[in-house]
């Protein structure tokens, strides 16, 4: 048997109430708990809006259009993310620029986001619209010194913390910071609702615009007249019954990958060439993913290690490829801007995989793990 990768933690009241929507045929893109979901999980992030939606690429999406973002705008991304965070952009027709990550954190580096918006400033038109910052893996990114550029420079924040749910930065929850938050709530991710995402926000214009764009732009009071352009992002109300119930466990699934983060560390300390992730002062990693890189050290490259762990009956998944490495973006995707050269994205994704990190792992499977990787290393 396989230990796998990631894995829910599904129990008895995600049953009942699922059941319950069957029973009242409430199954559709109304009902209780879709009003409960949006209410609780805003008010858990620390703000006053949520608005469902389909999934965290569409909440990004759904972010990105409510600010009105659109062809010639640039949008700052990491190159170093998952797929979806570069798509929602080319979905507006806008331009997604790729900036190289922090070595630490992984996430988009301030430094360079900073030169970047210099450089637009010398030459006298600054056409950043948004900075858009991913929380990657569930370590919170260093927001300061973005929001402080955002503010000079009157751009808007849109946060993807589609693997950050209740990581905090300062003391605050990551999603809270910008414009909009954006989460997803696939099921590998700290709570889900099967298939699902949400953006939240503190600005009810903006909230009210999402609203409307999200279930196809009807404008107020005259249902079947459209100004706008709306999409069909629609979250059942079967799946938020699923998402409050995970929602009440979410600090004890928290602390899950927390203490799973704590044995990792135990067991794989001291291993020349083993990178281990990091949890810088100022921030509340909820370790998504325990990831970790494969150096020259080890005497193995990535891919050797995560075939052997294979063997021994270890699920792995390689770090994502960066988005200045995507065919798609020769292509049909359309153009991304590209301001490399990118030596950390490069590594990141050359050495780093991750390790099983579900939520039902056990202490026991943990030290397996750590055990095996020894032996190989
Ligand atoms: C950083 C990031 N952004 C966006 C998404 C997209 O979320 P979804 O799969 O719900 O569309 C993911 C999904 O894993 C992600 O990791």
């Amino acid at each position: 048997m396989m230990i796998p990768v990631n894995e829910p933690l599904l129990g008895k009241e995600e049953f009942t109430k699922v059941l319950s929507c069957l029973k009242t045929n409430w199954i559709s893109s109304q009902g209780k708990y879709l009003t409960q979901f949006e209410e609780k999980f805003a008010h858990y992030c620390g703000l006053n809006y949520g608005i469902s939606t389909t999934s965290g690429t569409t909440a990004l999406h759904l972010a990105l259009a409510s600010l009105g973002i659109g062809p010639g705008d640039e949008v700052l991304i990491p190159t170093f993310t998952m797929a979806a965070t570069a798509f929602a952009v080319r979905y507006c027709g806008a331009t997604p620029v790729l900036i190289d990550s922090d070595p630490e954190t992984y996430n988009m580096d301030p430094e360079r986001v900073s030169s970047y918006l210099r450089n637009q400033e010398r030459r006298g038109k600054i056409k950043v619209k948004v900075i858009l910052p991913v929380h990657m893996y569930g370590h919170p990114v260093d927001m300061d010194p973005l929001l402080t550029m955002a503010d000079r420079f009157s751009i808007a924040v849109i946060e993807d913390a589609a693997e950050a749910h209740g990581a905090e930065y300062k003391g605050k929850k990551c999603g809270s910071f910008g414009a909009f938050g954006c989460f997803s709530f696939y099921a590998n991710k700290i709570i889900t609702t099967g298939e699902g995402g949400m953006v939240i926000t503190s600005d009810p214009r903006l909230a009210d615009k999402a609203r409307r764009l999200k279930d196809l732009a009807h404008s107020p009071g005259k249902r079947f007249l459209h100004t706008d352009l709306g999409f069909n992002y629609r979250m059942t109300n079967l799946q938020a019954a699923l998402g409050v119930a995970q929602l009440k466990k979410i600090n004890s699934h928290i602390e899950k990958k927390r203490r799973m983060a704590k044995e990792y560390e135990k067991g794989l300390q001291n291993i020349p060439g083993l990178r281990l992730p990091i949890e810088k002062p100022w921030a509340k990693s909820v370790y998504w993913m325990y990831g970790i890189l494969v150096e020259k050290e080890c005497g193995c490259s990535r891919d050797q290690l995560m075939e052997r762990l294979k063997k021994k009956g270890i699920d792995t998944r390689s770090f994502f490829v960066p988005m200045h490495r995507q065919p798609v973006f020769s292509g049909r995707g359309g153009k991304v801007k590209k301001v490399g050269p990118y030596p950390v994205a490069e590594k990141l994704s050359e050495q780093g995989f991750y390790l099983p990190s579900g939520l039902t792992i056990s202490s026991e499977q943990i030290e397996y793990i750590c055990r095996q990787i020894k032996k190989i290393v």
